[in-house]
Parts: structure tokens; sequence; C-alpha cells
């Protein structure tokens, strides 16, 4: 082995030890555990708030014209609305369909259930290709 030959090695190890080193974080089995159920719980609430009369005025829920979250397309977000004239993303669009078919008023980007309602729909779509823009 020359000498360029072996610095090239040695570079391509220290390259590995860094990315091994930056993905290796600190957290254990409990904690996976813990956010995954977190996760789940999340997805569930989002499966109720879908049939929850409540959200709007008029007692129109979402699974009606989304049953099981069809229709939705989360891998298309961002994307180019035009009831919105803008690039939007997914929780704008949720708050459109609560303030239109739904009559209700829309929900602050942190409220637990806008949160709900992303994780479900998304992952009703799991494994489903990302295609940002997509229509
Ligand atoms: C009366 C029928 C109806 C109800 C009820 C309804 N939607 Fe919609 N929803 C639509 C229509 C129509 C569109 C527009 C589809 C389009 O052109 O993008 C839409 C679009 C969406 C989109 C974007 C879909 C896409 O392809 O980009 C999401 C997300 C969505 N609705 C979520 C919800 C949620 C969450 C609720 C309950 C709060 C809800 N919708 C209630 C009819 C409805």
């Amino acid at each position: 082995m020359g000498i360029k030959t072996v610095s090239m090695v040695v570079l391509a190890a220290a390259a590995l030890f860094a990315t091994t080193t930056l993905q290796a974080d600190e957290f254990t089995r409990a904690d996976l555990d813990l956010w995954q159920s977190q996760y789940q719980a999340a997805v569930k609430k989002g499966r109720q708030v879908f049939t929850d009369p409540g959200l709007g005025t008029n007692g129109v829920v979402c699974a009606q014209c989304h049953p099981n979250a069809a229709n939705t397309h989360p891998e298309t977000y961002p994307k180019f609305q035009k009831q919105l004239g803008k690039v939007a993303t997914m929780a704008e669009m949720i708050n459109f369909c609560i303030m239109n078919p739904l009559e209700g008023k829309p929900l602050a980007l942190d409220d637990p259930r806008m949160i709900a309602i992303q994780a479900y729909i998304t992952e009703e779509r799991r494994g489903v290709p990302l295609a940002p823009g997509k229509h």
C-alpha cells in the first residue's frame, strides 16, 4: 500500500467513525417504547377526532368525506392549494375543512387535536413515497 492509499483508508475510517458517533444518540429501549406509545396515542386520538361532531358546529365529521383518512394525501404537502391560493401545509388544509364543511373555528397549530389529526392521517398513509407539490 502506498502512502496515498493508506491516508485514504485512514480518512475513510475517520469519516465512518464520525458518522457513527453522530448517529449514536443517547436513548434506551424504555425511551423508545415510551415515544412509540405516545405516538400511537396521538394516532388513536386523531382517529377519534375524525368522527367527533364537536369539532365543528353543524354535526358534520371528517370521516364522512374522508373515511379512513381517504383523499387526504399527506405525502403531497407542502403544495399549491387552489382553495388557499398559495403553497400550503396540510395543517392549513385541515383548518380549511374545519372552517368550511364543518363550519368550525380553526385549530391552533399546537392544539393537541391538530397534532393528532396529522398523526392519524399520516399513519394511514405510511409507506407511500413522499411527493411534495404533487396534484
Ligand atoms: C363535506 C366533505 C368534507 C368534510 C366533512 C371534510 N373534508 Fe377535507 N376535503 C374535502 C374536499 C372536497 C377537499 C378538497 C380536495 C382537493 O381538491 O384538494 C378536502 C381536502 C382535504 C385535505 C387535503 C387533501 C389533498 O388532497 O390535498 C385534507 C388534509 C382534509 N381535507 C382533511 C379534512 C379533515 C381533517 C376534516 C375534518 C376536520 C375534513 N377534511 C372534512 C371534503 C371534506
